[in-house]
C-alpha cells in the first residue's frame, strides 16, 4: 500500500494519464545515447572497477566485486582431494538452471552417463525467475537476420558474430523443441503464438507464457532431466573444476553445502552452467536475481585458465520495484512496457521511450532521478512511475490480469492495485552480459575438455542483451553444449584430475602482494550486517 504522501505523487501521473497515452516520444539518436550511457549508466562509473592483476585478463578492468573474488584464495586450498573421486561421469554438468539442464537433457539423450550437480536445488535459477519472455524470429514477417540487426546493434556492435548467428538462427528450433516438451506457450484462439515487442526489436518476437515465461520453461526442463533418469546432486556445490597434468578438464573439487565436505567428481567432460553475478550487488545495486547467482563459474574458469569476454559489462533492468521494501529490486517485466505502460517522472512527464534498449532505459532513470531532480522520493530511495494502468486502457479491461498475472499478483500482496495505480521503479542488477569467451559449440577456449553455456559465458549478446534473448541463450547454447560434450566423452582421454593450477594461481597472488582475506567462489551471498 503507497503512504498517503505516495498516493498524492501518484496523482501527478494520472493526472496527464489521458494525454500522455497519445503521446510518443521520439527514440534517441545514437549520439544522444551514447552521451547518456557515458554520463549515467553504471558501467560507466569507472572507480567502481578494478584491474586484474593475474591470469589470461591480467590489464583488465572488472566490477570491484568481482576483481575481490578472482583475486581470493580458494575454498579448496590446503584441502587433500587425492582420495578415490565419489561421481564419475561422461559429462558433468555444474548448475541446475535452464542452461544446466538442457545440456543435461541433450546429453543423456545422445547416451552419455550424465551426473548435474547443483548448489542449491535443480530449477533454483535465474531462469525460473524470466518472466518477459523468449525471442525468436519465427513469423512471416521476421527473419533471423532482422533478429541478429537488433540484437547485435542493441549489443553495441560488440557480439562475437558467430555466437550471435547461431543464437538468432536456431531460435525457431529452441521454441519448437520447448513446445514439444510440453511449454504451454501464450496462443490466439486459433492456435497462433502470440508476440510482443521488447525493448529494441523491429518486430514482435517475444514469445511468452504470461509473465511466468521462465517459471514454465524451467518446470519442464525439470520434469524432462528427471524422466531421463539423469543423475541429479542437490546441494552440491562446485568449487574448482579439476585439470590433468596436460591442462585438460577432468573433473571437480565439490562442496556438499549442507555438511561442508569436499570430494571430488572425475568427468570426461565437464560443463559450466552456474549463471551469473547480481547477487554480488555490483555498485550497491538491489538485484532481480536468483540468491545462487554469485559468480561462482566466472571464479573456477578463470582460476582453471580461460578468458573473460566483456566482464567489465552488467545489465542494469531499468525497472526493479522500487517500493515497497518487501519486493525491493524485484523485476517489473519489460512486458509491462511491451503492452503500453510508459515511463514517468515525479512531475508526471514521459522522459524516455519505453522500448529503448535496456542500458539507456535504466541511464534514463537514472538522469531523471540524480541530475534532474524529478525523481519520486521514498524513504528507500528515488524512483520513477511506471504507469500501469494504461495497460487495460490501451489494451481493453482485463489484459493486466489475463497478459501479467504475476506483476498483478506480486503488487496485491503489498496493497497495490497495478491496474488502478501505478508502480515506482528503478534499475536493479539483472544479467551479466560478458563471461567466459566461448566457441559456438559451448568450448570454452584454451581448455579442452571443457564447456560452458548460459548466463557464465559472454560474447554472445555483446555489451548490452535485448529482452528475451537470454531465455534463448540458455536453450540455444545450453542443448549444443550437452551435444559437444556428450560427442567429446566419446573419445575424451585425461590424466588425473588435480588442483596443482590452484596452487600456482594463488603463489602468484601471493607473488603480486594481494591478499583480500576472503575465500572464493562465494556460493550464496553474505548479508551479514547489511541493511
Ligand atoms: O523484463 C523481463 O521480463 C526480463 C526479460 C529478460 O531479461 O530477458
Amino acid at each position: 500500500m503507497y503512504t498517503e504522501e505516495l498516493t498524492i505523487k501518484a496523482a501527478a501521473a494520472a493526472a496527464k494519464r489521458e494525454e500522455n497515452i497519445k503521446k510518443s516520444v521520439p527514440r534517441m539518436t545514437a549520439e544522444e545515447k551514447n552521451e547518456l550511457l557515458a554520463a549515467y549508466h553504471p558501467d560507466h562509473n569507472k572507480d567502481q572497477s578494478k584491474t586484474v592483476l593475474i591470469g589470461k585478463n591480467k590489464g583488465d578492468k572488472v566490477p570491484s566485486e568481482l576483481w575481490t573474488l578472482l583475486h581470493s584464495k580458494s575454498r579448496i586450498s590446503g584441502a587433500d582431494i587425492g582420495a578415490e573421486p565419489e561421481i564419475s561421469a561422461e559429462v558433468l554438468v555444474i548448475g541446475g538452471g535452464g542452461a544446466g539442464a538442457a545440456a543435461a537433457i541433450e546429453a543423456a539423450r545422445a547416451g552419455a552417463k550424465t551426473v548435474l550437480v547443483t548448489k542449491l536445488r535443480l530449477g533454483d535459477a535465474n531462469t525460473m525467475m524470466a518472466e518477459g519472455g523468449i525471442q525468436a524470429a519465427d513469423k512471416d514477417n521476421d527473419s533471423p537476420v532482422r533478429h541478429f540487426i537488433d540484437a547485435y546493434g542493441g549489443g553495441h556492435y560488440a557480439a562475437k558474430k558467430e555466437l550471435l548467428k547461431k543464437l538468432v538462427c536456431e531460435a525457431p528450433e529452441a521454441i519448437m523443441w520447448l513446445s514439444k516438451l510440453g511449454v504451454e506457450f501464450d496462443k490466439t484462439s486459433d492456435g497462433e503464438m502470440i508476440t510482443t515487442h521488447g525493448g529494441g526489436t523491429s518486430r514482435k518476437r517475444m514469445h511468452a507464457c504470461k509473465d511466468y515465461s521462465g517459471a514454465e520453461i524451467m518446470r519442464t526442463l525439470r520434469d524432462e532431466v528427471l524422466n531421463l533418469g539423469v543423475t541429479v546432486t542437490d546441494f552440491t556445490a562446485a568449487a574448482e573444476i579439476l585439470l590433468d597434468g596436460d591442462g585438460k578438464a577432468a573433473g571437480a573439487a565439490l562442496v556438499n553445502m549442507e555438511t561442508g565436505k569436499i570430494f571430488t567428481a572425475e568427468a570426461k567432460t565437464v560443463i559450466i552452467a552456474t549463471g551469473g553475478i547480481g547477487r554480488l550487488h555490483c555498485q550497491g545495486f538491489p538485484t532481480s536475481n536468483h540468491y545462487g547467482a554469485t559468480a561462482d563459474g566466472l571464479v573456477m574458469a578463470y582460476r582453471a585458465g580461460a578468458k573473460l569476454i566483456y566482464a567489465d559489462t552488467l545489465q542494469y533492468h531499468p525497472t526493479g520495484a522500487a517500493y515497497p521494501g518487501q519486493i525491493y529490486g524485484a523485476l517489473v517485466t519489460e512486458k509491462v512496457r511491451s503492452l503500453g505502460a510508459k515511463l514517468v517522472n515525479a512531475d508526471g512527464e514521459i522522459f524516455v521511450h519505453p522500448l529503448e534498449t535496456r542500458d539507456t532505459v535504466s541511464a534514463a532513470i537514472i538522469r531523471e532521478c540524480k541530475e534532474r531532480g524529478k525523481g519520486v522520493d521514498t524513504d528507500l530511495g528515488c524512483g520513477v512511475w511506471l504507469d500501469t494502468p494504461m495497460i487495460d486502457m490501451i489494451n481493453g479491461e482485463g489484459t493486466t490480469e489475463k497478459r501479467i498475472p504475476a506483476m498483478l499478483r506480486m503488487y496485491e500482496r503489498c496493497g497495490i492495485d497495478i491496474r488502478k495505480e501505478p508502480v515506482l521503479v528503478y534499475p536493479t542488477l539483472h544479467y551479466q552480459n560478458g563471461g567466459i569467451d566461448i566457441s559456438p559449440d559451448c568450448s570454452v577456449t584454451g581448455i579442452e575438455n571443457l564447456y560452458a553455456a548460459g548466463e557464465v559465458t559472454g560474447g554472445i549478446h555483446g555489451r548490452n542483451r535485448l529482452m528475451g534473448n537470454s531465455l534463448l541463450d540458455v536453450i540455444v547454447f545450453g542443448r549444443t553444449a550437452g551435444i559437444s560434450a556428450a560427442e567429446k566423452s566419446k573419445t575424451a582421454k585425461h590424466g588425473k584430475p588435480s588442483s596443482d593450477h590452484i596452487c600456482r594461481y594463488e603463489k602468484e597472488l601471493e607473488k603480486a602482494g594481494i591478499d583480500t582475506g576472503a575465500v572464493s567462489p562465494a556460493f550464496l551471498p553474505d548479508y551479514t550486517g547489511r541493511k
